[in-house]
């Protein structure tokens, strides 16, 4: 029996037992076999869930690149490691080989490190979907620096708020991005942030789009030339195991987006494990996840997991629907994608073209579909298995969050019968617990409540940067000794589970979790709001869509209101991102509060989902009478 790589159902139940029963000899088995270690541990695993603490592989040494690029040299130099897929359709594609990806991250390490950089120092990456983003990415873990990817749709606000908050030393950007046929000034947007980021002294810059831009003197570089005269050699950083591997900024329901810190052994066994088994990855497959780096699904399973595997993992740079929507289906035909997995926002939007779009396209080479970011809904289900996959390729609707670092709850293809909008069964090694609001655990089949996880697994993200308080907080005090996710669950007859979306105030639009603080507090900036209110309501394509009821301090009429829509997404765009946008915003004469003042979102939710029968009981309400006004006046 291999533990690492699981072929049929009665072998998943039987690791899994093990994982459960002996997790200790379960993780030692795995990290001993398939992993390249400078020193093996001491103890594989000590964690408290009260402080919260959790260490895996303690004592160990290692660096990540090692066994991303160094190890597969001898067998698989020549192989393509990153296959890069440019935007316009006419360029090109790159085939980075393992031998090439080798010299070009430690040229890119050693850049770094003739800027100052070293070990422990945090380094902000917003660069778009092209191969700088991932050697980039790489280059800091094989020198020790921990990597701060912002995702390179942020504004500058939000690209600023996260510098600062890890202090962030060099940023690495592009002059430009491509995004189907519109580009976007990336350089422009650091240069505001940086305006209120004095930490930074060093800017290195690609070159994407050969754009005009400002190179400030002293501190913006461009990177080619550097390049050009770096060393392609270079000896990796020896890392314990512990040491963080990089921050990723998610929003939380409140204040500013939360940094989790991923550190290095325990993210490395756990996403090249996960990556191995959910894809059923096979030597000569080429993998395709179209997620973009700057999110958590990229650094998991576009770079760290696959390169682990010494897979063949492709980057787009572009978008589903340039030049038109076949461009996914034009990707798959043209390098034989076997992987392919993508986002139910971008699957309804493909749905949503019809069938002969795909059936254009020879798709043949597909073995496995994945789904990630949010519920996937029955409809886009059936479309997914049936148009895309032909009824032959298993869906893999995997559940999991940047906190986990991995893949948590997930059908293995070939291995666990699948079920339209399941996530089916917890990976190797997760031991999931649905709970009722009385903290009480619901054991057995047939149950539904709030999700948690009561053991601690190896890529779980360990502390918030510079916050550990607001970690424990967050995820280790709603439930004793567990993990709480956010999430609400059911567990069917067979043990099936089914997520059934956020039980907090995080709403899902398009994939992208969206705290409604954070936008709230962008919308109450403009002069004329008194105050505001966001919730999620069902959209055919995002998902969830928001909704904003707005408060002003003296109300405008008919055209006034169509600016100050304008003006506050204009404003939700500039301290956030255009994903952060309303989709409807109705203006109020007041919110329904409670006596203690808290603003009663359920029946505001209920209203935006234009679902008023049953409110529940509003008299005890501060304000029962302005419930009236926002229902006959919904949009
Ligand atoms: O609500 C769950 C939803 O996305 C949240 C995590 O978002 P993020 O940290 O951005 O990571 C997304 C990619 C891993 C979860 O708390 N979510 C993610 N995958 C699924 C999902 N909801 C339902 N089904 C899924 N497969």
């Amino acid at each position: 029996m291999s533990n690492y790589h699981i072929k049929h159902l009665e072998e998943y139940y039987q690791v899994y037992r093990k994982s459960v029963r002996e997790p200790d000899n379960f993780w030692e088995e795995v990290a001993e076999e398939h992993f390249l270690w400078r020193k093996k541990w001491d103890k594989v695993l000590e964690w408290d869930f009260k402080i919260p603490e959790v260490s895996w592989f303690q004592g160990a040494q290692l660096n990540i690149t090692e066994n991303c690029i160094d190890r597969h040299l001898t067998t698989r130099g020549d192989k393509t490691a990153i296959l890069f897929e440019p935007n316009n359709p006419d360029e090109p594609a790159e085939h980075i080989s393992y031998r090439e990806l080798y010299k070009r991250v430690n040229k890119f390490a050693n850049v770094l490190k003739a800027q100052g950089i070293k070990k422990g120092d945090r380094v902000c990456i917003y660069v778009p979907m092209i191969p700088e983003l991932a050697i980039s990415v790489l280059a800091c873990a094989r020198i020790g620096a921990i990597h701060s990817v912002v995702f390179a749709g942020f504004s500058s606000t939000a690209l600023a708020t996260r510098i600062n908050d890890c202090d962030c030393k060099l940023i690495i950007t592009a002059d430009g991005s491509f995004r189907g046929d519109k580009t976007i000034d990336l350089k422009s947007i650091v240069d505001e942030a940086l305006v209120s980021c004095p930490g930074v002294k060093t800017v290195l810059v690609v070159k994407r789009i050969h754009s005009e831009i400002t190179m400030k003197a002293g501190r913006d570089l461009w990177l080619q030339p550097l390049l050009d005269t770096a060393s392609a050699e270079g000896k990796a950083e020896v890392m314990d195991a512990e040491d963080p591997l990089f921050i990723l900024y998610t929003s939380g329901s409140t204040g500013k987006p939360k940094g989790m810190v991923h550190t290095t052994a325990g993210y490395m066994v756990y996403t090249a494990y996960t990556f191995k088994n959910a894809f059923q990855y096979k030597e000569n497959d080429v993998y395709w996840c179209t997620a973009d780096i700057g999110w958590i699904t990229g650094h998991s399973y576009i770079v760290y997991g696959p390169l682990c595997n010494g897979a063949t993992s492709i980057m787009f740079e572009g978008v589903p629907h340039y030049p038109d929507f076949g461009r996914f289906w034009d990707i798959v035909q043209k390098h034989k994608v076997t992987q392919f997995y993508t986002a139910p926002t971008a699957i309804r939007a493909l749905a949503k073209q019809g069938s002969e779009l795909v059936e254009q396209y020879d798709l043949s080479s597909l073995k496995v579909l994945g789904s990630v970011g949010e519920p996937i809904n029955e409809e886009a289900w059936h479309w997914y298995n049936d148009v895309v996959g032909k009824k032959k390729s298993p869906i893999i609707d995997s559940w999991w969050q940047t906190e986990t670092g991995g893949i948590m709850i997930a059908p293995i293809p070939y291995v666990t019968p699948t079920k339209p909008t399941y996530a089916t069964l917890p990976f190797i090694g997760v031991q999931p617990a649905i709970m009722n609001e009385l903290g009480e655990e619901l054991k057995g089949n047939q149950v539904e409540g709030r999700l948690c996880i009561k053991f601690p697994w190896p890529s779980m993200a360990r502390t918030i940067w510079n916050n550990h308080q607001r970690y424990k907080d967050t995820y280790f005090s709603s439930f004793e000794n567990m993990y709480f996710t956010g999430d609400g669950a059911l567990r069917d007859e067979v043990g099936y589970y089914r997520i059934t979306g956020r039980v907090d105030d995080v709403i899902i639009v398009s994939g992208h979790n969206l705290g409604t603080a954070p936008i709230e507090d962008a919308i109450n900036e403009h002069p004329a709001v008194a105050e505001s209110a966001i919730v999620g309501f069902p959209h055919d394509i995002k998902g969830f869509a928001l909704y904003g009821y707005v408060t002003l301090k003296d109300a405008g009429e008919g055209r006034i209101h169509d600016n100050l829509r304008k003006e506050i997404n204009q404003l939700i765009t500039d301290r956030i991102g255009p994903i952060a946008k309303l989709d409807k915003i109705q203006f109020t004469q007041g919110l329904p509060k409670t006596r203690s003042g808290k603003i009663m979102r359920r029946i505001l939710r209920k209203i935006a989902e234009k679902d008023t029968s049953n409110l529940g009981d509003t008299s005890t309400l501060l304000n029962p009478e302005c419930v009236k006004d926002i229902i006959d006046q919904a949009i």
